[in-house]
């Protein structure tokens, strides 16, 4: 039988990591998992819960909270991948609202946040055979993985793709909006002091500033199949 490797993909906010992610797991019959859905339903319940807001952050009120979070991912058939559930209501939409992206970044800079989600992500890939992308999945979550991979590209790049993606969404939101965003969550994901985003010595690096997806994915089969076979 082939070996089910762990796959762990880093990098920057709308470098595509989640559409490649998909796609290997979809090929590779692995378990795809968003980690940044799942911070982002921690930054929906703070938003729910009044404990966070455009210029205020309980982290207190936060920390005392957190066994009340229960996040879940339920596949669903139609779509073709799993949504996120927080205590079992589905938040797939809400948690990708640029007013959710302009709290999350905090959110995970809060060590018992990170402790919580890196210890539920840890157990969702304890058998292998699993595409996971984030921040910090090559450098803490799985340092052992067996392929590591870390995805750049500028920030107009990455905020144009955003923007396209919430624009045809239907949500109002303009271009130097998200590209201010963009440049936000780089500087407090690269800057925070527990897990910052920084590529794993033993990653690979894609800059796909001007690279297709179908491009990485087929290159980044490769060296999935040099890992199995
Ligand atoms: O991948 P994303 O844009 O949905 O992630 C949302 C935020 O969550 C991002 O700004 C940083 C944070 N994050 C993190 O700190 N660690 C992860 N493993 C995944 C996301």
């Amino acid at each position: 039988m082939r070996q089910k490797i762990t796959i762990a993909i880093d990098g920057f906010s709308s470098t595509g990591k989640s559409t490649i992610a998909k796609l290997l797991a979809k090929k590779y019959n692995y378990i795809y998992v968003d980690t940044g859905a799942m911070y982002r339903a921690v930054a929906l319940f703070a938003k729910k819960k009044h404990f966070i807001g455009k210029d205020f952050f309980d982290v207190e009120k936060l920390i005392d909270s957190l066994d009340a979070i229960s996040l879940q991912f339920r596949f669903n058939e139609k779509l073709g991948f799993a949504e996120m559930f927080l205590n079992d209501e589905n938040v797939e939409n809400e948690i990708r609202t640029l007013e959710i992206s302009q709290l999350v970044s905090k959110v995970a800079a809060i060590s018992e946040v990170r402790k919580k989600l890196v210890a539920e992500q840890q157990a969702m890939g304890k058998n292998g055979g699993i595409v996971m992308d984030g921040r910090d999945i090559g450098t803490v979550v799985f340092p052992y993985a067996e392929l590591k991979i870390f995805m750049t590209a500028s920030a107009d790049k990455r905020a144009l793709r955003r923007h396209k993606e919430l624009v045809e969404k239907g949500d109002a939101v303009t271009y130097e909006e998200i590209l201010h965003n963009v440049k936000e969550r780089d500087r407090i994901d690269t800057t925070r002091e527990d897990s910052p985003l920084i590529k794993a010595d033993d990653a690979i690096e894609f800059d796909n500033s001007d690279l297709g997806i179908q491009e990485q994915f087929e290159r980044i089969c490769g060296l999935i199949d040099e890992r199995i076979n």
